[in-house]
């Protein structure tokens, strides 16, 4: 693609005399920001958006792509971040009605063989026969790269594709991925994730505000590099401890024990403690027990047994709206969508506290007080939005992501910090930026005195932020090392059930 220009109405410039070029063979990473361009210029690849200037070459000859069916005619196939299968059909119906939309003429039987044999290639675990509807996330994807794939396909296109994935899932798609460029496709992962591109690309290009600010080649990958370029201005990515954890408790857990939703046995009599001032990381494969753990402090789940003490007193079982009024707070990766769009900042803002005084009196909300108080929390947390008035669909996405947090953080009807943070997740399928102003909000909560207890799978980040780190393994609490003693190595060891220098 040579000096691609895509303009769209209101003046954004989405594309800015882009020039990508795609080798057959390599896994080519298109970095960016939200809002970088890279969707805009996949599609105008795709046929899907028309370009306002520029060339596109496929093999070395000029091509016009005017619509999907000619991309597919040149062999090029992309797989949206919303999929477009049909939920009643089965894998095989959708694979075929995917053939015949792009002109294909078909032959059931020897379809069916075909999917069977590229499923059992990948490793996939898909049955041709299946209803969509029945399918996770990650097989709805591995049925839209198939409908690529049968119609022989040299280019593919991935927008965003872990984003809907599980760690284990990713791993599986990365290979899937690499074994498709072995055989001499070429392969886009567009993604926002630094970690993705050092860990299967071949190459990057790097999108800012529109326009191409770097193509670099494995060799000469610099995740430091890439994060500036990406951001335009450097992160500082270690997040030093400021300091140092005050020699009182916030948190103490004493022999708790707690079941999962089937009745087993998730969190085996766990003890440990949280002092204030405080990052306390939990590490564990997903499915070790960490959720409960949380969800039980919370007062999500009760403990069968053991015991919960929040700044000395008992806390065990307390219902959570209690717990909140107490002063814990919890924000999970899922909390974006419980965004209340249609509502205004401030009420979202105050969503979880509003039924108490001083926002409500004998069941009169007092909007004035509550706009007040929304405004300082606006500029408090650096949300920008016309006003707190304004309906929370008028955000953007960072903005948004920004409320949901400061609405969690801040859930206690006296608006202060919380004294006990529970995040899990916090920074999961956020952008760069995203992340570090949460990652910089929790130790601001830190900072304030603040215990935390952080879940998160990016181990990297648990190491970053955290004082001390706990491994959770089939629901013990393994270990506890100190942030010195926590490498990426002992942590994964345990992770896995191995105590080091056990047997
Ligand atoms: N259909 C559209 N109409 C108007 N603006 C759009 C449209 N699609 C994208 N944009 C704008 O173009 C810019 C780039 O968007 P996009 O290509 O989706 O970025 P990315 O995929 O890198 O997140 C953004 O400012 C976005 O708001
Ligand atoms: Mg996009």
């Amino acid at each position: 693609m040579r000096g691609i220009t895509k303009r769209f109405p209101g003046g954004v410039i989405a594309n800015d005399h882009v020039d990508f070029d795609l080798y057959p063979g390599e896994v080519h990473a298109l970095l960016g920001e939200n809002g970088a361009g890279k969707t805009t210029l996949m599609n105008i690849l795709y046929g899907l958006y028309t370009k306002d200037e520029g060339e596109v070459y496929v093999d070395g000859k000029r091509v016009e792509i005017r619509s999907p069916k000619d991309a597919i005619r040149l062999g090029i196939g992309m797989v949206h971040q919303q999929f477009k299968l049909i939920p009643r059909h089965t894998v095989l119906e959708n694979v075929v009605l995917g053939l015949r939309e792009a002109g294909f003429v078909l032959n059931y039987r020897s379809l069916r063989e075909m999917l069977v044999s590229t499923i059992r290639e990948y490793g996939w675990n898909l049955d041709p026969d299946a209803y969509v509807w029945q399918l996770t996330a990650s097989q709805k994807q591995q049925v839209e790269i198939l409908k690529l794939l049968v119609r022989k396909a040299r280019v593919l296109i991935l927008d965003e594709p872990t984003s809907i994935l599980t760690p284990q899932e990713t791993t599986q798609l990365f290979e899937s991925i690499r074994s498709m460029a072995a055989q001499g496709m070429g392969v886009v992962l567009v993604t926002h994730k630094l970690e993705e591109v050092m860990r299967v690309c071949d190459r990057v290009t790097v999108m800012r505000r529109g326009r191409v600010v770097a193509v670099r080649r494995r060799e000469e990958l610099n995740a430091e590099e890439l994060v500036t370029l990406m951001v335009g201005r450097s992160i500082d990515q270690t997040y030093r401890v400021t300091v140092r954890p005050r020699d009182e408790r916030v948190l103490e857990v004493r022999n708790l024990r707690v079941l999962d939703d089937r009745g087993a046995v998730a969190v085996k009599d766990v003890s440990f403690h949280v002092m204030k001032g405080e990052v306390f990381g939990i590490a564990g494969v997903s499915g070790n027990g960490q959720d409960e753990l949380l969800e039980a402090i919370y007062g999500l789940r009760k403990a069968v047994s053991g015991k919960v003490y929040l700044n000395g007193r008992d806390v065990t079982n307390l219902p959570t709206w209690e717990l909140v009024k107490q002063g814990v707070a919890m924000i999970v990766p899922e909390a974006v969508k419980g965004v209340g769009l249609g509502l205004t900042v401030a009420e979202n803002l105050l969503l979880k506290c509003y039924r108490y005084e001083p926002f409500s009196r004998w069941g009169i909300l007092k909007r004035k007080l509550m706009e007040e108080s929304a405004k300082e929390l606006v500029e408090q947390l650096k949300i920008v939005t016309r006003s707190v008035t304004a309906r929370a669909s008028t955000l953007s996405g960072g903005n948004l992501q920004r409320l949901i947090i400061a609405r969690e953080l801040f859930a206690n009807p006296s608006r202060r910090l919380p004294v006990l943070l529970l995040a899990s997740h916090p920074t999961k399928g956020l952008d760069v930026a995203a992340t570090d102003y949460v990652r910089r909000l929790i130790l601001g909560v830190r900072d304030s005195g603040a215990g935390v207890i952080l879940l998160s799978d990016d181990l990297e980040e648990l190491i970053a932020l955290s004082d001390r780190i706990g491994v959770m393994y089939k629901g013990e609490l393994l270990a506890v090392l100190e942030k010195e003693r926590a490498e990426i190595e002992t942590i994964g060891m345990l992770m896995m059930g191995v105590r080091p220098g056990g047997p």
